[in-house]
């Protein structure tokens, strides 16, 4: 997973938990077909300014203070308003030494799932990808005491070392990990439908199967979110891509995006802006269709 991370980035595996100052390859402005995708009503959506001239010195400053401001955001507001606590490190180094990829989703994107959580009055939530628990922890804290988690995880190894991290984060009465792949362990869910929350964050090829189980597992209200629906804008490319993943989150993308049972959008809020959550709220619920 490392490595395929590593190939579809072009730069050595990154820490999510770091990411604030690591720079995963953005789209260039150059891409033919990123330029393409990205133009609306003939203007380019550029957000540098243009320089006549050859003016490549002062440009390339400007674009270094630019990184360096947002960096600098992004470790202002992670310290603001979702600074980790000594639990959620854990279930981080506790990843780290079951070799799983350092890939969870920053601590903005959890403060934001509790926010969705609370947006919803959460008491039953899905989580579909536990890996190491760190998602896992930002939802269960979310919910009241007599509140539900459910977290699904293909890995008995990993879920163990999920259980643990939520151990650690005093959370194991409300948070219950299950093993299997995920499509299989779905549908045994109806029973303890609808859930408030949903989140998606495993194999991206399984997102639209995942959306179909949300629909059918929620309610009217309820907020769906699957991670990594932007991976450097290349799901949202005009072009055709070979690789599965890519087919599979533009897929996603292009159908929250239209389908009249939700209200949807997607924001470019990890990885420097090239990577973020597409959020939907379910207007009507696949069971009353
Ligand atoms: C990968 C998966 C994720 O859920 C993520 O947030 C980042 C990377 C991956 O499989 O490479
Ligand atoms: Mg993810």
């Amino acid at each position: 997973m490392t490595a395929r991370l590593v190939a579809e980035t072009g730069s050595a595996p990154y820490n999510a938990y770091t990411q604030a100052s690591v720079q995963r390859n953005a789209p260039s402005p150059n891409d033919a077909a990123m330029t393409g995708a990205f133009q609306r009503n003939g203007a380019t959506c550029m957000t540098s300014p243009s320089y006549p001239g050859d003016n490549s010195a002062k440009q390339l400053d400007d674009l270094r203070a630019n990184a360096q401001q947002r960096t600098e955001i992004d470790a202002a507001l992670i310290d603001l308003f979702a600074p980790e606590d000594d639990a959620l490190k854990a279930a981080i180094a506790a990843g780290q030494d079951a070799n799983m990829p350092p890939i969870q989703i920053s601590p903005l994107d959890g403060r934001l799932l509790q926010v969705l959580a609370a947006a919803c009055g959460a008491r039953k939530i899905l989580d579909i990808g536990t890996l190491a628990g760190y998602s896992s922890i930002w939802l269960a804290r979310a919910l009241p005491a007599d509140g539900k988690l459910i977290s699904l995880e293909m890995s008995e190894k990993h879920a163990a070392v999920a259980r643990a991290s939520l151990a650690r984060a005093d959370m194991s009465d409300r948070a219950e990990v299950r093993v299997g792949p995920a499509i299989e362990s779905l549908p045994g869910l109806t029973d303890e439908a609808p859930f408030d929350l949903i989140f998606i964050d495993a194999d991206k090829t399984g997102y639209l199967a995942y959306l179909d189980w949300a629909m059918k597992l929620s309610r009217p209200g309820s907020i769906i979110v699957a991670d990594n629906c932007i991976r450097g804008g290349k799901p949202l490319r005009a072009t055709t891509d070979d690789d599965p993943d890519t087919q599979a989150l533009g897929n996603y993308d292009r159908l929250v995006a239209s389908d009249a049972r939700l209200v949807s959008v997607a924001l470019p809020i990890d990885n420097d802006g090239t990577d973020g959550f597409a959020i939907s709220v379910v207007v009507t619920s696949a069971k009353n269709e």
